[in-house]
């Protein structure tokens, strides 16, 4: 299920190809325009957001909980209310980034039968192996071809949402993985420029001005184990390049190449650079540091960016791709389920239909960081972020994510967890590069 490049740029022209006259026809019939940290969200339903007689409830599960995460969710509920405003809503919301407590107590939930109305989820093999598989998803077929879905998203976004070409899944923001946030204050206080791109070597070399200074250069939250496995995964990706990052998900024996041994010691070295507390900070603890001018870089998806913004501190922060991976796009997309025997059927259909509608995801997005998955939206209201994100989207190769389950099948994704938990307190790079391979292989063996 590797995103396609050729498929996602087929959306893109799609979106660049839509009339002018269009969007502005699009943006003018939006009723009433709720403000953001962007501008203003545009976008006309494709249909009715509300059908059928909605039950007393909606539960909507997710790890949405950090200032960003938080602020756009509540972008979301506003958006189901004023269709569905008599509709309590149970934000059943768990701790945890990246889903680390949230997708074990959504397992327990499952297995024992008491399914929320919706649940946050990745696309991709995370979508696949954990929900679909197992039977807990009812297929979105007829939804999509509702709403009008099967154009909305880029091609590979469908691709990346469906099971052998059934969607399972309605994508609501796309994240960017691979950024690297920086404070501007620090860096032109120590003579650094940071240009459009950002190579390993310019990396270092600012990175050994910045502790020269006596600055951390890299913001970890390693107690989010898959912080540590992000910045992994970009260095592998800066390193590689997208060509031999995407053969090691088809080909196990990939990993055993010199350019993954580059990678792993490059990850090594950039352990160097750490806060000396990033075992006690979480990932959004970390974009503190950046944010507030104590730490220079956080390799880290644009949800940080969201977080920045909840917390006023975005002006102090620039970006740029995590070094050597330009021309790369990390894509973390998240979307919300249907389940079968959903509680409340007829307010999670409804729910879906909001979240996956033009209006919503242009209000969500910059409170929560990201672009809207839909590629048909006016894209005039972004934020200088997203506007960044969005082109680079257009143009840039798609690439999955360990961290964020869309590369690898669940088991593989915790052997690299363990391993990389284990390498960042003691880098041993020939036992980390021969752990991940084992377990690739072990997968592929069945
Ligand atoms: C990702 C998710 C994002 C954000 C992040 C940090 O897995 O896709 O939406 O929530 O985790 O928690």
């Amino acid at each position: 299920m590797a995103t396609n490049r050729r498929t996602l740029l087929k959306g893109a022209a799609a979106l660049a190809a839509m009339p002018i006259g269009l969007r502005a026809a699009q943006a003018s019939a939006q009723s009433t325009p709720a403000a953001t940290p962007g501008g203003t969200p545009v976008g006309t339903p494709a249909a009715p957001l509300v059908v059928g007689t909605p039950e007393a409830s909606l539960e909507v599960f997710s790890w949405w909980t950090s200032g960003g995460e938080a602020a756009g969710l509540e972008q979301l509920f506003a958006a189901f209310a004023a269709g569905s405003p008599a509709v309590g809503i149970v934000n059943a919301a768990v701790a945890g980034g990246a889903g680390s407590n949230a997708q074990a107590a959504l397992q327990t939930r499952l297995v024992g039968g008491q399914a929320p109305d919706s649940w946050q989820t990745h696309l991709g093999r995370e979508l696949q192996s954990r929900y679909v598989e197992p039977g807990y998803c009812q297929p979105l077929t007829d939804l999509f071809a509702e709403q009008g879905w099967n154009t909305a998203f880029p091609q590979g976004v469908l691709d990346q949402s469906s099971v052998d070409g059934v969607p399972y899944v309605v994508p609501v923001g796309n994240h960017r993985g691979n950024a690297f946030f920086y404070n501007k204050t620090l860096m032109e206080s120590n003579g650094i420029s940071v240009g459009d791109t950002m190579t390993i070597d310019e990396f270092f070399t600012a990175a050994d001005t910045l502790k020269a200074a006596g600055v951390p250069a890299v913001a970890l939250g390693g107690r989010d184990t898959f912080a540590s496995v992000q910045l992994f995964e970009n260095t592998l990706l800066g390193t590689l390049g997208p060509d031999a990052y995407i053969a090691l998900w088809d080909d196990p024996s990939q990993w055993s190449s010199d350019g993954v041994t580059q990678a792993i010691e490059t990850f090594a070295r950039m352990l160097g650079y750490l806060n000396a507390d990033q075992a006690a900070l979480t990932w959004d603890g970390a974009a503190d540091l950046v944010g507030q001018g104590t730490a220079g870089f956080t390799s880290m998806g644009d949800w940080a960016y969201g977080d920045f913004v909840a917390k006023g501190t975005e002006a102090n922060v620039g970006w740029v791709t995590h070094p050597g991976s330009a021309g790369s796009f990390v894509a973390v997309i998240d979307g919300f389920t249907l389940p079968v025997g959903a509680p409340d059927p007829v307010n999670a259909s409804n729910w879906l239909r909001t979240a996956g509608s033009a209006a919503a995801q242009t209000t969500f997005a910059p409170y929560k960081g990201c672009i809207p998955a839909r590629t048909d939206v006016d894209t005039s209201s972004f934020n200088a972020y997203q506007q960044w994100a969005a082109a680079d989207f257009a143009t840039a190769v798609s690439v999955p994510s360990i961290a964020h389950g869309t590369a690898v099948i669940p088991p593989v994704q915790q052997a690299i967890f363990d391993a990389t938990v284990q390498f960042v307190v003691s880098p041993d790079t020939e036992t980390y590069r021969v752990t991940i391979q084992q377990a690739a292989e072990d997968a592929a063996a069945g």
